[in-house]
């Protein structure tokens, strides 16, 4: 429940907690709605990294652990000779049951711990800048979290979620599935009525409802028929991303190379690269177990150089950069035929030109799994394509030409709508943050 002593008297809140970017966004009483904004690099963003970057700093003598998220967490990483632990799309992780907590510099943290303190700075920075106490808010949450298979995993997830939330000192929070909320989003830009087909493509999932939305419908008060279905996969960006490494990177660094051992020709193993396609994520290679494995393999490969090299990238702990490569090289693709993967640290010099025919072979087996969620959803509320009076594509991942087409060849080009890609969910998080205060409070 909202409480009105902790919901601001002005206005209302919502959260887009997001695999790769968060934003927080304040619903004022005549529909307008401000994105908190953080400092970046001498600039502003609304979109604040999910990551958190962990390290221990000597004070006065003793090792001290000390943390920062979003950008500050990308810049002291960047200034840290010494790298500490940079973690990212925690998000993904919340259905899987095994992954209860992590170890950092000898201390466990939960996974709630961990994101809650993502969620800790979001709050006070917003209340910093709107001038206001934040205990409740509405929340968004992915159709189907990643990795989770069935109802029960959904719910595990989201109570993890809102325990995350708890421990970040909100008081109360309203979850709404992603989706609907870009649609309240769309909905606050349209002046009659429509039945559209929302598509939000992130960094962990894409997620898909088919909304009626309009003033008539603001009007007259939703009612849950007005929400025709819901649909998501647990793929997006992350798993493009993973695909450029594994056809890029892994195997200058010794995929499917080979080994001599005890007489026999044996493959590295692949799991390690299977990890390194997420490394990112929870950099989880570092441990000693994995280098002295592959300092073993080093000895033994037909092609050391390119272990020397996978042992130097994991040392070294170049995974963010790694993963800025990647993004940059996929981000390029979005807006030309062709683009340079390019990454240098002085001693590993990896460089390739990539089409995006390439790229769009890669990740074929991902579109497909999207168009059929898509296509899943139309079948089973009912609708044909043409009862679809427009559709709205949001999240970065919208970008990505192939993905629009999935959209282009069912609907036309000319029924896709798209914008505020990075800040669509939580400008509509807030909207609804403010209908419920409305119809409860008055
Ligand atoms: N121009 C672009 N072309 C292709 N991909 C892009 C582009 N810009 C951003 N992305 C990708 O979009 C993803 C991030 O999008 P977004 O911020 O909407 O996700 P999120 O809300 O954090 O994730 P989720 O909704 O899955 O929790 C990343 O995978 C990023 O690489
Ligand atoms: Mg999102």
């Amino acid at each position: 429940m909202f409480s009105p002593n902790s919901q601001t008297s002005k206005g209302a809140i919502g959260i887009d907690f997001g695999t790769t970017n968060s934003s927080i966004a304040f619903a004022g009483c005549s529909d307008e709605v401000q994105l908190a904004k953080f400092p970046y690099f001498g600039g502003v963003t609304d979109a604040y990294r999910s990551l958190l970057y962990l390290q221990q700093v000597k004070e006065g003598g003793v090792n001290v652990l000390k943390s920062w998220t979003g950008p500050d967490g990308i810049e002291h990483y960047l200034a840290a000779d010494v790298k500490g632990r940079l973690i990212q799309s925690l998000k993904s992780f919340l259905s899987s049951r095994n992954l209860h907590s992590t170890e950092v510099f000898g201390r466990r943290y939960t996974l709630e711990d961990l994101i809650a303190r993502i969620l800790r700075d979001l709050r006070e920075r917003a209340e910093h800048q709107f001038g206001i106490k934040i205990r409740s808010a509405v929340v968004g949450r992915p159709v189907h979290f990643v990795g989770a298979e069935n109802k029960e995993d959904d719910g595990y997830a989201e109570g993890r979620l809102r325990l995350a939330f708890e421990l970040a000192g909100y008081e109360s929070v309203e979850f709404e599935m992603e989706p609907v909320a870009a649609a309240h989003y769309y909905e606050s830009t349209l002046d009659h009525d429509e039945l559209i087909l929302i598509g939000d493509f992130g960094g962990g999932t894409s997620d898909f409802s088919l909304v009626h939305v309009g003033p008539t419908i603001r009007r007259r008060g939703r009612v849950p028929g007005d929400i025709v279905g819901n649909a998501g996969v647990g793929i997006a960006g992350d798993s493009f991303d993973a695909k450029i490494i594994r056809h890029l990177v892994s195997p200058a660094l010794g995929a499917g190379s080979h080994l001599r051992s005890l007489g026999k020709i044996l493959t590295v193993p692949n799991w390690v690269y299977i990890r390194l396609e997420r490394w990112h994520h929870l950099s989880l290679l570092r441990g000693r177990d994995v280098l002295n494995m592959l300092r073993g393999v080093h000895a033994q490969s037909l092609e050391p150089e390119k272990i020397g090299a996978l042992i130097h990238f994991i040392k070294e702990d170049l995974g963010f950069h790694l993963h800025r490569a990647v993004q940059k090289v996929k981000c390029d693709l979005s807006n030309d035929p062709a683009a340079t993967f390019q990454f240098s640290d002085g001693f590993v010099d990896l460089r390739a030109m990539v089409d995006r025919t390439s790229f769009e072979e890669w990740i074929s087996e991902e579109l497909g799994q999207i168009a059929r969620c898509v296509d899943s959803l139309l079948n089973s509320s009912g609708i044909l394509p043409r009862d679809v009076d427009r559709v709205f594509l949001t999240g970065g991942s919208s970008f990505v030409p192939a993905v629009r087409r999935i959209f282009e060849r069912r609907f036309g080009e000319k029924r896709i709508r798209g914008g505020n890609e990075f800040t669509s969910v939580a400008r509509g998080l807030a909207l609804k943050a403010m209908d419920l205060r409305i119809s409860r409070f008055g």
